[in-house]
């Protein structure tokens, strides 16, 4: 990042100075538009795969919005309000109702600029300082979504958790949340979790679940749950556990990205009307309204149920079949060469590899492999949060991989991080 020109304010550094992760997401950024030669096997970032059945359908709507002028106009002349579009509320409010049984309203719903947007509006009204006091985010479960770590406002925002960690076989393990270590905690204004979790691919079960709740009432706070690769879309889950039944307490985050619309930027988030109130009026503050264009495309999709058929039908049955793929291609580029684990892949579109005798540490074979025209994830990243006297090398012993890519990406990718590994391991 460049020198000391101008003097920006704390809250600013804070949220503009995290030069790791930004040469991180550069790097992804580069592979992905091609800038860097198109030579680059990307393992790298969370984008969604193209599945041309999805884009299909999504370029099918933008083709019957461009072909009717009043809607098309509607969509691009008017800002809407903050909460989102009225009937796109309604919609969802109705579709989801449906499908899961729950209470709600569109009062309960409030559309956000994508869901990091989301997050950062709600770890903002629930974390800091409330009566005098600094209140933390409880991260049941480090790793943790990378995205939310350089989000807060006030210094040590989130309170992340050491995992008991289950090793199943020779090669794999799972995560489980050590609830003993939450017992004791105080000053928390909210429970977060990605389910599934990006990184690790783990599912918390319906049991921890409802541990967990349990936990957020005896504190008296949310738990806020992120839906970004669960149900109902784009359902890159491979486990039987379903979503929890909605009640006030509870907060959930659901994003279009994931099924294929990074672009339009659009999230929803299912809440109290209290909550819903809050969210839409930081929006009219960060950003003044939402973009139209993604709820445009969805609404009709949403309100006659074939989004969440695609879900099921198509994009669930492709990434369940990419997950297959790429730990098969783990099995055979590894074989017996060094000590490796994979998390059990039970959802979102990422392995996570952990090399319990990784000598160098994860950010180095990241540096390698960068140079081998192999970009990953180093684990590091996404163990934020943790007491600062937290001795655990687990952390600088994992990998996230995605498997969005082309298998012959994969596939490549994984053999010449088995070569490297192998040469890392043997001297
Ligand atoms: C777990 C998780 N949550 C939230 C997001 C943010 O996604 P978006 O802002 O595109 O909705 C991501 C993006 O990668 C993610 O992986």
């Amino acid at each position: 990042m460049s020198e000391n020109r101008f003097n920006f304010s704390e809250t600013g550094n804070r949220l503009s100075a995290a030069c790791g992760i930004v040469e991180l997401m550069e790097d992804l950024g580069r592979a992905m538009s091609g800038s860097d030669g198109g030579t680059m096997r990307m393992l790298g970032g969370g984008n969604p795969a193209a599945i041309p059945e999805v884009q299909s359908v999504f370029r099918q709507r933008i083709a019957e919005i461009a072909a009717n002028s009043a809607e098309c106009d509607r969509m691009l002349l008017n800002y809407d309000g903050p909460a989102g579009s009225p009937a796109f509320r309604e919609i969802v409010a109705e579709s989801f109702g449906k499908k899961f049984n729950w209470q709600i309203t569109a009062d309960n719903i409030a559309i956000t600029a994508g869901s990091q947007a989301a997050f950062f509006q709600l770890f903002a009204l629930f974390g800091g300082t409330a009566n005098g006091r600094p209140r933390q985010i409880l991260l049941p479960i480090a790793p943790e979504y990378i995205g939310y770590a350089d989000q807060g406002l006030s210094p040590g925002l989130f309170s992340a958790h050491v995992p008991k960690i289950e090793l199943r076989g020779d090669h794999d393990f799972k995560y489980h949340v050590d609830f003993e270590r939450l017992a004791e905690l105080h000053d928390i204004g909210a429970i977060a979790i990605s389910r599934p979790t990006n990184p690790s691919g783990n599912v918390l079960s319906n049991e921890e679940l409802a541990r967990l709740r349990q936990v957020a009432q005896r504190l008296g706070v949310p738990l806020i749950i992120d839906n970004a690769y669960g149900l109902p879309f784009p359902g890159a889950i491979f486990t039987d556990a379903g979503l929890p039944r909605w009640d006030e307490d509870l907060i959930l985050v659901f994003s279009l990205s994931k099924v294929g619309l990074p672009g339009v930027r659009t999230a929803i988030v299912v809440a109290h009307p209290e909550v819903v109130q809050r969210v839409s009026a930081m929006t009219a503050v960060i950003g003044l309204a939402n973009n139209n264009i993604g709820q445009a495309i969805v609404g009709p999709l949403l309100a006659g149920g074939e989004l969440f058929e695609l879900a099921r039908d198509v994009i669930q049955p492709f990434y369940a079949q990419r997950s297959a793929h790429a730990r098969n291609a783990v099995g055979e580029a590894f074989g017996s060469r060094f000590p490796y684990r994979m998390h059990v892949n039970e959802g979102a579109f990422f392995l996570w590899l952990w090399f319990p005798e990784l000598a160098i540490g994860s950010r180095e074979l990241y540096r390698r492999l960068k140079e081998r025209n192999v970009l990953i994830v180093p684990g590091d990243y996404f163990f934020y949060g943790l007491a600062p006297e937290t001795e655990w090398r687990h952390r600088h012993q994992c990998i996230r991989i995605t498997f969005s890519q082309s298998e012959s990406v994969v596939a490549e990718g994984l053999k010449i991080m088995a070569d490297e590994l192998a040469l890392i391991h043997n001297c």
